[in-house]
């Protein structure tokens, strides 16, 4: 089925110069970008899009990563995105990630780990509205 997923490159990746790697594996496994914006995230808006994590121990260091640099936010389309998706990106802690995956890769530790992958079909939905408009998706 085809589905779409909110993907982040995060500011570690950003500064490890690896966008063009990573949109080459989304891009070489037919998970094509329909949307695409460089930006920064506010520490406001970092605590927004990672609300379901506010009450864990890393939520203060993780918004704080995420506003620490520029990030690039896309909606990836393709046959089963959101979990083809998330098996290029490997597991949350890149030691713990398959070789040869994004975050084995580029992660630098659990929280600094390169990538951001939505998990099921209604946080797509909340995560691609968070940083989308229905303009800028447009109609397909
Ligand atoms: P992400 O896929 O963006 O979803 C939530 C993020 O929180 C995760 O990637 C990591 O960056 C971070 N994270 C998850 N678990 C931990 C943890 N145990 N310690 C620190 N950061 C974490």
């Amino acid at each position: 089925m085809t589905e779409r997923t909110l993907a982040i490159i995060k500011p570690d990746a950003v500064k490890k110069n690896a966008i063009g790697d990573i949109i080459r594996r989304y891009e070489a496994a037919s998970l094509r970008p329909i949307a695409i914006r460089m930006t920064r995230i506010s520490k406001a808006q970092a605590e927004g899009f990672y609300a379901v994590h506010r009450q864990r121990p890393f939520f203060e260091s993780l918004t704080t990563f995420m506003a620490s640099g520029l990030v690039v936010v896309l909606v990836l389309e393709g046959d089963d995105a959101i979990k083809r998706h998330r098996d290029l990106m490997g597991a949350t802690d890149p030691a713990k990630a398959d070789p040869g995956t994004i975050r084995a890769v580029y992660g630098t530790n659990i929280e600094y780990n390169a990538v951001h992958g939505s998990d099921s079909p209604d946080t797509a939905k909340f995560e691609i509205g968070f940083f989308f408009s229905e303009m800028e998706l447009g109609v397909r």
